[in-house]
């Protein structure tokens, strides 16, 4: 699993990136979130959104197959939107972005890594040593800020 190859996005990967990242929250979001909720971040990772973040982030994919099958990005000393394909779950791909994110922040020079945690990830997130800082609510519904000192 861990020979997994994790590369950084190019703008021309924003259509794929978009459709996975839109598949995951129908399909693993939406236990934990309205329809409404899952609605409103849905428009947050549209081809066009997505392809401003690859400008603006530091966006990493891992392929097998030469398809795209998660992805994470890395701003501001915070780790940012990981999606991993739900037939690809469990079996440690969320893992290896975290660790590639934790790994980048460090050669930046960052002490610690914060992120946004959904309800679906804190589970995850907390089984990696983040720890819950605050709840906040959103229109797209409630997340938590996590952070873990690197
Ligand atoms: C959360 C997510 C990124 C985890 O990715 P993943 O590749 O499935 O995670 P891993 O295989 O590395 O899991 C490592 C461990 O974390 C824990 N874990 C993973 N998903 C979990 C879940 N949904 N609930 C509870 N614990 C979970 C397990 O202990 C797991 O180990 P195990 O499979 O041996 O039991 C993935 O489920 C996902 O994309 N979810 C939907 C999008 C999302 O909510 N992303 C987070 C937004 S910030």
């Amino acid at each position: 699993m861990f020979a997994i190859p994790v590369r950084p996005a190019t703008e021309d990967d924003a259509d794929a990136i978009s459709a996975l990242i839109q598949r995951t929250l129908r399909v693993s979001n939406a236990a934990d979130y309205s329809v409404a909720e899952i609605g409103h971040v849905f428009t947050l990772f549209t081809p066009g959104r997505v392809e401003a973040r690859i400008r603006r982030q530091d966006v990493f994919v891992a392929e097998i197959d030469g398809e795209i099958v998660a992805t994470v990005g890395y701003e501001g000393g915070q780790l940012w939107a990981l999606f991993v394909v739900p037939e690809r779950q469990r079996l440690g791909l969320g893992t290896l972005l975290v660790q590639h994110i934790e790994d980048h922040a460090r050669r930046r020079g960052a002490r610690e890594l914060g992120l946004s945690a959904s309800l679906t990830g804190v589970e995850f997130y907390e089984r990696l040593g983040y720890r819950r800082t605050a709840q906040r609510m959103h229109a797209s519904g409630a997340t938590y800020d996590m952070v873990k000192a690197l």
